[in-house]
């Protein structure tokens, strides 16, 4: 993708819109697991990760108009249009009517509401951290609706389908990446060896 910013540009752009340390947090841990997904599909680690930084820069702001007042946005900035589909598609079918194609419009799509069930699953260990959380526990609190009640497992199950990935192996590579990022997210915890 041509004229897209730098990773700099991009958070000075974010930190315009976006103030909620909680929406910065969310926006952070997608970045990482976006930039550990396009190593595995061998794409192109930083414009995934924008991709991931931005996609929700109107929400904040404009929460009624999420996904859509973005495009309006990121047009007057000068980004190119297949990267305000890429941010808006992960509204698909709640706010706009962007589809996801490309694959990093999929896994955008996917672990967007995985991440936040991930990272509560993370803070319920007795270590608070990702480290040490694994995929079967993951998956446990995935099939519990009360836990984390308002991630909405039909999505991230739509996701991983349209990705053409078993869940489990979708849970497995978004921890990975959140334990790259774990200490800027807050998800180092504490580890003791017993
Ligand atoms: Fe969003
Ligand atoms: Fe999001």
């Amino acid at each position: 993708m041509e004229n897209l910013p730098s990773r700099d540009q991009a958070w000075d752009l974010l930190t315009e819109y976006i103030s909620s340390e909680t929406l910065q947090r969310h926006v952070l841990t997608v970045e990482g697991v976006m930039r550990h997904f396009a190593g595995l599909y061998h794409e192109d680690e930083e414009e995934w990760g924008i991709i991931g930084l931005l996609h929700d820069l109107d929400y904040e702001l404009y929460p009624d108009e999420h996904c859509i007042k973005v495009q309006e946005i990121l047009k007057e900035k000068g980004f190119p249009e297949e990267f305000i589909h890429a941010v808006a598609s992960h509204g698909y079918g709640i706010c706009c009517d962007v589809e996801p194609v490309t694959y990093a419009e999929k896994v955008l799509f996917t672990i967007d509401e995985l991440t936040g069930l991930i990272y509560a699953a993370a803070l319920m260990r007795p270590s608070k951290s990702v480290m040490d959380l694994e995929t079967k526990s993951v998956m446990k609190k995935f099939k519990s609706p009360a836990f984390a009640a308002n991630v909405n497992r039909d999505l991230i199950r739509e996701g991983a389908e349209k990705l053409g990935m078993p869940l489990e192996d979708v849970i497995t590579e978004t921890i990975l990446g959140m334990r790259e990022i774990a200490p800027l997210i807050g998800l180092e915890g504490e580890i003791t060896d017993k």
